[in-house]
């Protein structure tokens, strides 16, 4: 069995974008941060740091879980005429009284780093990867595949968890790397009946010990893309880490897997938006 080492990998990427940056006049990135949801703000302070340290300027918005639509729009567009402003990231989930899909169609495809963008997310599933911007943490899972040569081509892939954030883009970048994708959900009806043929099972639920060795085959390539906190505070993935490890041929761990290819990804989406705003 082996580890997919994501920390390793990002730490990598994230050296290798600092020195491009240099060669640029100016990268920027502004994140919107509404309310003070405790997960969303360390989110927020670490996509601030890694830009700091990558040279890239990030400029945050931070907005009370009172503010109304329209003022959040209004913000938006200001990020969308500011040339100092490369990537524009909305913090979700935004609060209950906010259409979170109408916040993000006011945002520039141009600057979506997060990928969200129904412009963004029609290129992707058109197969256009290189010419969007895809959402970062399926984004990652490939670059972490692709780094231990695990190939999608002709395999079976299950996907677990269907959000706009994670499964539908991930479904997608493996359909167009032509795997064999199963998509599943909180309505699908026997779970393992999928897990059991999958060759890679990328899972994005949110549930502590969701995915048992009962339910992998031998050798099936496992990433866990989810955070849990435990009672005792052990920080955990979706995955039970320690009986799966035994049957897989690779597995991603938690924490040090997916999560950190997440903000690398983010990072070398601001870059490329940067990129392309020169090449224009
Ligand atoms: N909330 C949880 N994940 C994400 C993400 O990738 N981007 C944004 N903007 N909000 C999130």
């Amino acid at each position: 069995m082996i580890i997919l080492d994501g920390k390793k990998l990002a730490d990598k990427i994230r050296n290798e974008l600092k020195a491009e940056v240099k060669m640029f006049d100016h990268v920027g990135l502004a994140v919107i941060l509404v309310g003070d949801d405790d997960a969303s703000r360390l989110y927020v302070s670490m996509k601030k740091k890694a830009c700091e340290e990558a040279g890239i300027e990030s400029f945050e918005i931070k907005l009370p879980s009172t503010v109304t639509e329209h003022e959040l729009i209004a913000e938006v567009e200001k990020l969308n005429i500011n040339n100092k402003v490369d990537g524009i990231l909305v913090q979700l989930p935004l609060p209950k009284h906010i259409n979170t899909a109408k916040i993000i169609s006011v945002i520039d495809p141009k600057k979506d780093v997060d990928g969200f963008h129904h412009v963004n997310i029609g290129s992707l599933v058109a197969g256009m990867e290189d010419n969007c911007f895809v959402s970062c943490t399926p984004l990652g899972v490939i670059k972490l595949l692709e780094e231990y040569n695990i190939d999608p081509k002709g395999k079976n892939s299950v996907v677990v968890g269907a959000s706009n954030i994670v499964g539908k883009p991930m479904a997608s970048l493996l359909l167009n790397r032509n795997s064999t994708v199963d998509i599943c959900h909180i309505y699908t009806q026997d779970l393992k009946s999928h897990t059991i043929n999958a060759d890679i099972i990328i899972v994005a639920v949110g549930k502590a010990n969701l995915i048992t060795a009962d339910m992998i085959k031998n050798d099936a390539i496992v990433i866990d893309v989810g955070i849990n906190k435990l009672p005792n505070g052990k920080i955990v993935g979706d995955v039970d880490f320690d009986e799966v490890s035994t049957k897989a041929s690779y597995i991603t761990p938690v924490p040090g897997g997916v999560g950190p290819m997440t903000i690398a990804m983010l990072l070398s989406n601001t870059v490329k938006s940067a990129k392309m705003r020169l090449s224009k």
